[in-house]
């Protein structure tokens, strides 16, 4: 059994889009610039954002964060969004989810202009991505192909099992995982709803753990030899932490892992690579790769 490490690949990342902003500012270009809208105080929303400016430091990008109480009228946000959009030294830029109840999320989605999408929310990029068009991806499943390809682990023509359907992991995951150009396997998801979900486990090559339900994945439902990625990240409390919680992920890692030949650990595995994709989307966004 190997551990994917997430943290070890996202760092090593890191370090070449680094390299590669040191040559284009050498050259002249200009250095990449990353917009992030935070509204309110969530500590969750508060940890990642804080995350993306460090990560953006680490990359050599430019980056800008803009804070709003989460009193912001929609009107209010929605006229940020639309000076991010015009804001030529702006390259790409998101509004950390969740917003405040007032505000419609697909409404403020829908107003980035898809050219600065580097989340790869915007229903642009979201068809652009299932016909299998250049476009910003977003940045779990984009880390998670990441992973598997780094690890030369063969997806082609195998059975993948996607556990959950959401907008932002499980669907587009499907659609990328059988596409020929990124996994090329056979596809099955299962969701809350699903019959047999067991069974479709035990029969998958690949299992991509998207739920949100601690330890779900037990031993009875992994295949001998089968990867698994779990990109559960489940706060439960835990007296033993400062924090007073710790990360779970969707897999009950210490049964699981002695039966798969690859394993994502939570946290250190999908996490990681999360952020460090977004880096790599505003690299494309700073270089116009897709879009001019
Ligand atoms: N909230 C949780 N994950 C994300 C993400 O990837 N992007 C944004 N904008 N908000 C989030």
């Amino acid at each position: 059994m190997q551990i994917i490490d997430g943290k070890a690949t996202a760092a090593q990342i890191k370090a070449e889009i680094a390299e590669e902003v040191k040559q284009i500012v050498a050259n002249g270009g200009k250095r990449p610039h990353l917009a992030a809208i935070l509204v309110g105080h969530d500590g969750g929303s508060e940890t990642y954002v804080r995350n993306k400016v460090l990560a953006c430091e680490a990359c050599g990008f430019k980056s800008t964060l803009l804070r709003f109480e989460d009193t912001i009228s929609e009107e209010d946000l929605l006229a940020e969004v639309d000076k991010l959009n015009r804001d030529e030294d702006v390259d790409g830029f998101i509004v950390q989810l969740p917003l405040p109840a007032h505000i419609s999320e697909q409404k403020v989605i829908e107003a980035i202009d898809y050219r600065k999408d580097v989340d790869g929310f915007h229903p642009i990029n979201v068809g652009r991505m299932a016909i299998g068009l250049p476009c910003y991806i977003s940045a779990t499943p984009k880390g998670i192909l990441e992973l598997l390809w780094r690890y030369h682990i063969e997806t082609s023509g195998k059975k993948c099992v996607i556990l959950g359907r959401s907008n932002i992991v499980g669907k587009p995951m499907a659609q990328l995982m059988m596409q020929k150009q990124y996994g090329d396997a056979t596809v099955t998801v299962c969701h809350s709803r699903s019959r047999d979900l067991k069974k479709e486990c035990r029969e998958a090559d690949i299992i991509i753990a998207a739920i949100g339900r601690p330890d779900f994945v037990t031993a009875d439902m992994v295949k001998d030899g089968a990867t698994i990625i779990d990109v559960g990240t489940t706060r439960v409390p835990d007296a033993t932490k400062k924090s007073g919680f710790r990360l779970n992920g969707d897999v009950k890692y210490d049964e699981v892992s002695p039966k798969c030949s690859f394993i994502t650990p939570v946290p250190g595995g999908v996490g990681p690579m999360t952020i460090c994709m977004l880096m790599k989307n505003t690299l494309s966004a700073g270089k116009k790769e897709f879009y001019r």
